[in-house]
Parts: structure tokens; sequence; C-alpha cells
């Protein structure tokens, strides 16, 4: 089996981690998460206070992004990797509401995607790794052997973020679900910096109609073609 590099793009919920996971344990690549990165920034920089009425002061963050320690461990308990932060695990601390509301803007900063870009291609240098963000396909590893551009209808997406956030027990409506992924996508969509777009050699993956079952088949089929 040929050691390649996958990566998963995409809107906000439309499956990329699940799929990415399930495609890591199937392979026995590694698997990353790369929202959990931009995520952990900026739990850092609420728990620092660094935003005012939602305005951030970005030279205050870029000054301490040196101090910044952003690493993955493996929990022995679930057998998966969890995001760490100064040597912290934060992966549920990142996974609220609060920091959803804010991680777009964080995301924008150039300086802030330098350093989560060069981590990640770190972590993929040998390969045999399953990625998921946003510009994996178009800047962390544009030469990535397997790229996928996820969507689905906004609706699908956001009841299935919905029904996740309040199986954590998270107080929530439906409504600012869909508006929090909305307004992501268009941020996401629309910044200067390594914008969300799919790679022109990326394969689209609309799974609104799809079983999670389905959509592992079809993708299995993809992955055959390159290993
Ligand atoms: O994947 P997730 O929804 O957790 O990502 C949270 C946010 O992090 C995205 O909405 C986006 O603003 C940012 N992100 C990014 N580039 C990536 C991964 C995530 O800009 N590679």
């Amino acid at each position: 089996m040929n050691k390649i590099t996958i990566a998963v793009d995409g809107h906000s919920s439309t499956g990329k981690s699940t799929l990415a996971k399930q495609l890591a344990k199937k392979l026995h690549f590694i698997y990353v998460d790369t929202g959990a990165m931009y995520r952990a920034v900026t739990y850092f920089a609420l728990e620092n206070k660094l935003f005012e009425n939602q305005k951030l002061n970005k030279e205050k963050l870029v000054a301490q992004l040196n101090q910044l320690e952003i690493d993955f461990q493996l929990n022995t308990n679930t057998n998966e990797s969890q995001i760490h932060l100064n040597s912290t695990n934060v992966e549920n601390k990142i996974r609220k509401m609060q920091v959803s509301q804010h991680v777009s803007i964080i995301a924008q900063l150039p300086e802030v995607r330098h350093k989560l870009v060069e981590i990640q291609q770190e972590m993929g240098k040998y390969g045999g790794i399953v990625m998921d963000g946003r510009d994996i396909g178009t800047v962390v590893f544009p030469g990535a052997e397997l790229k996928l551009f996820m969507t689905a209808s906004a609706k699908t997406r956001a009841q299935r973020r919905f029904e996740e956030l309040q199986t954590k027990g998270e107080e929530i409506t439906y409504k600012e679900v869909y508006d929090n992924l909305i307004e992501r996508d268009e941020i996401d969509s629309n910044r200067a910096h390594s914008p969300l777009k799919k790679a022109e050699d990326a394969v689209l993956i609309d799974n609104s109609n799809l079983s999670l079952e389905e959509q592992f088949e079809m993708i299995k089929a993809l992955v055959k073609c390159r290993t």
C-alpha cells in the first residue's frame, strides 16, 4: 500500500472529519483535523480576552503566536488523537459554539495560517496521511494524490450539526447553528488568504443524499485507483 496523501476539504459540517477518520483507520494512515488547530488559536484568543465586542486585537494575537504550542496526542481510552494547546487537552473546549462564532475571523490572518500550515506540512511530509480542512488540496498539499471536496445542502448540514451539539448537551437553537454555518462559509470563501475553494483536480462529493456507508464505498473506490 502506497503511503499517499489524501486532502479532504469542503464546506462546514459536511462530515469531512468523520470521513477522514474512517479512511485513516481503514488505511492505517495518520489523521489530522486542521480545523481543530484554527479552533485552538481561537480558544487561546478568547481565553486571553483578545476579542472586544467581537473585534479582535490582531497585533496582540500576532505578538503572542510564538508562545502557542499546538500538537495532537493519542487518547488511549478513545484511541483518537486529541488537540493540545500548550500541553493542555482542549479537544472539548474548542468545539463550543463560542469558538465556532469567532474562528473564521482568526483563520483570515496570514500570520496564523503561516504558522499552522508549516506544522501541517511537517506532519504530512512522509505521506500516509488524511488531512481535513479548507485549503489542504490548494495550499498545504497541492500535490496530494487524492483530493476530495465535500459539500451538502445548508439545511442538511445544519440539521446534522445541531443534533451533534444537542447530544453534547450544548444549549443552542437550530437557527443559531444554521446562521453560523452560512457565516463561516461566507468568510472562509471570500478571505484574501487561502480561501475555501475546490482544487481543480479535486473530486466533488455532495453527500446531501448519501448515507455514510454509501459515501465510504464510493471513496474507497477512489483510493483504490491511487494506491
Ligand atoms: O473544520 P472546522 O469546521 O472545525 O474548522 C473551523 C474553521 O477553521 C473553519 O470555519 C475555517 O474558518 C477554519 N479553517 C481554515 N482552514 C483549514 C481548516 C479550518 O481556515 N484548513
